[in-house]
């Protein structure tokens, strides 16, 4: 297979589990020197699992911990990266979670823990990725671009999800922010793309999936009539990242079996 991604450094945000560490075993195929980024003690042991499977697959990389909220901690993850390996060419800030309640009942806490992680962590980490895409510039023989931010969005930055109103606003937030900064930047070269997955399986929507009656109502909602898996996203990572998709920059790419076509009206309406 040829390696689309040879010699790059890519930071991976909550890469030990889900469609984090998906992408990360994705670019490490497509040759990236990868950077498995984990949040707290706990994740890395699973973080250290996803190296481990990388680097008997023949890849190379590390695993960090960072908890993207934290301005300090992003701060240093840069500054460590740009010191272990001399730059950064890749960033997919995925890093996401869901802490869902009834809007009413829903707490200070679990909106600011949403907004935290899911919008400021990007934030965070794309203005330290484009701090050194700027000081770096172009160098042909790995890129056309400066450098390539894949912002992990998902359906819900255009479906509204009652009962997920703060996971819903984070999403909402990275669109906008994902194609504001792509308009400041493109000039410089710096291409920034969003990924919006619809139902992927992972941990994050055990429930949607782990019964036989949950996952039939799930496909109610998805016109291919499957779940996505990490992989799918993966790949459409790969390609994002790589100069094939040189002249792609503030898209938000669906990759979600037709949930965004409006299932419900394939019958009526
Ligand atoms: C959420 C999942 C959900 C999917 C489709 C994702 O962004 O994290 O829990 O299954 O959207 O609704």
């Amino acid at each position: 297979m040829e390696k689309k991604l040879q010699g790059q450094i890519a930071i991976i945000t909550g890469a030990s589990s889900g469609i984090g560490a998906g992408v990360a075993k994705s670019l490490a195929v497509a040759g990236a020197t990868v950077v498995i980024n984990h949040p707290v003690a706990a994740t890395k042991p699973a973080a250290d699992a996803v190296l481990a499977e990388i680097i008997t697959a023949g890849g190379t990389g590390i695993s960090y911990q960072c908890d993207v909220s934290k301005e300090d901690e992003v701060v240093k993850m840069f500054s460590d990266v740009v010191a272990q390996f001399g730059t950064v060419d890749i960033l997919v800030n995925n890093a996401g979670l869901q802490r869902d309640s009834p809007f009413t009942e829903m707490t200070l806490e679990q909106w600011n823990f949403v907004i935290g992680v899911n919008l400021t962590g990007q934030f965070l980490c794309a203005r330290e990725a484009i701090k050194e895409f700027l000081r770096r510039g172009v160098v042909a023989e790995r890129s056309s671009a400066a450098g390539k931010i894949i912002c992990m969005s998902s359906v819900h930055e255009v479906i509204p999800w009652a009962g997920h109103a703060n996971y819903a606003a984070s999403k909402g937030g990275i669109m906008l922010m994902m194609k504001s900064i792509a308009q400041e930047f493109a000039p410089k070269k710096i291409r920034i793309n969003s990924i919006c997955p619809g139902a992927i399986q992972t941990p994050i929507n055990k429930a949607a999936w782990d019964t036989p009656q949950a996952l039939q109502s799930l496909l109610t909602l998805i016109p291919y009539q499957r779940i996505g898996q990490p992989d799918d996203i993966g790949k459409a990572a790969v390609w994002l990242a790589s100069d094939d998709s040189d002249y792609i920059t503030g898209a938000s790419i669906f990759i979600d079996g037709g949930m965004t076509l409006y299932p419900g009206f394939s019958t009526n309406g």
